[in-house]
């Protein structure tokens, strides 16, 4: 794949990028922080692009970027403290954790399968390109796995060029350092994530003591009872035994499932892509307190292959 590099402020750049993302593609956008890579958040293949651009070894969730206060409201629900937040410092460094709202739009992919998204509004062409797509951002920052952000075009080239479509180079980020991530909890605000807004900046101007999180909720990728479903899952299974609901990867071979519960499939021409995309939905379609058996076909370890089995094997972990 070829990757194009336009100025930011290039004639029409924002209405490229906004036409990338639409159709599905990847564009990696600065913002006042660091370089995001970019994909529609509501489309969970442009979304699983996204982990195998960056080669992630896992489903981390990634922050929605908003280009406004209504389209923001659409994805996520904003109790008293989230709406004074979001007035004082957006746009700007800050990402709010909050209840994903009923009805959004958001591909459960971006939420990793959590019931909280995380928002942010940006400085910079991203909530223009929201703008102009209509759309809420996914983005995590613009780096390999493993790697430091993205702070510059040159940076994102080296570790992206060849796996995304389009790099708008809008010269170094203002801040060169991620987003202070806040959940509000009740009357507290949790720091998930120390980053350029400081905590002297928010203390000061809500009048509310930052807590830190307690064990696990550091890193919610990591979380394992999170993404469990009430069943026991089998993994690597190559049939259905009697009454367990059977995950396929694959063309399905009836005989492997004559004795299932269900069938739901990840994806019948082994895509990883498509799997990526549906294994959230599907995992929560299953998360039924009535269903106590679930065997998973074996899902290939190459590609996206990694991240699936990482989030099939916490789903399995003994709990
Ligand atoms: O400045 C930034 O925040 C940059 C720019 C591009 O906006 N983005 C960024 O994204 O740093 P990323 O994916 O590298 O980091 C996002 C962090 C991850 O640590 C992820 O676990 C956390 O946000 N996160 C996302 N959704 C969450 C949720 N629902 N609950 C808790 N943490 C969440
Ligand atoms: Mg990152």
């Amino acid at each position: 794949m070829k990757t194009n590099v336009l100025p930011a402020h290039a004639t029409g750049a924002l209405d490229t990028a906004a036409r990338c993302l639409r159709g599905g593609g990847l564009a990696a956008l600065p913002t006042e922080t660091v370089y995001g890579l970019a994909a529609d958040a509501t489309n969970g293949e442009a979304v699983a692009r996204v982990f195998e651009a960056k080669g992630r070894p896992s489903f981390n969730p990634l922050i929605a970027h908003v280009c406004d206060l209504d389209m923001a409201g659409t994805i996520a629900r904003f109790e008293k403290a989230a709406e004074r937040l979001a007035e004082r410092f957006w746009p700007g460094p800050l990402t709010l954790v909050l209840d994903s709202a009923a009805g959004s739009s958001v591909h459960p992919l971006v939420r990793a399968g959590l019931p909280t998204v995380a928002v942010r509004m940006p400085r910079g062409p991203v909530a223009d390109v929201a703008r102009r797509l209509g759309r809420p951002i996914a983005a995590p920052s613009a780096n390999r796995s493993g790697r430091v952000s993205a702070t510059s075009a040159a940076h994102v080239a080296d570790g992206l060029s060849g796996r995304i479509d389009l790099i708008l180079d809008g010269g170094p980020c203002e801040l060169g350092l991620e987003s202070t991530i806040l959940k509000p909890v009740g009357d507290r605000l949790v720091l998930l994530r120390p980053g350029a807004l400081t905590a002297e900046e928010i203390e000061d101007a809500t009048g509310l003591a930052l807590s830190m999180p307690e064990d696990g909720i550091q890193a919610p990728g990591q979380m394992q009872s999170h993404y469990a479903p009430h069943a026991r899952l089998r993994l690597n299974a190559q049939f259905a035994e009697p009454g367990e609901h059977f995950i396929a990867f694959g063309p399905v071979d009836p005989s492997s499932t004559r004795n299932a519960a269900s069938l739901s499939k990840l994806s019948e021409t082994s895509d990883l892509r498509e799997a990526a995309s549906r294994l959230f939905e599907v995992l929560a379609a299953l998360d039924d307190p009535a269903i106590e058996r679930i065997a998973v076909a074996p899902v290939p370890m190459a590609g996206l292959g990694i991240a699936i089995n990482d989030r099939l094997a916490r789903a399995a972990a003994p709990r």
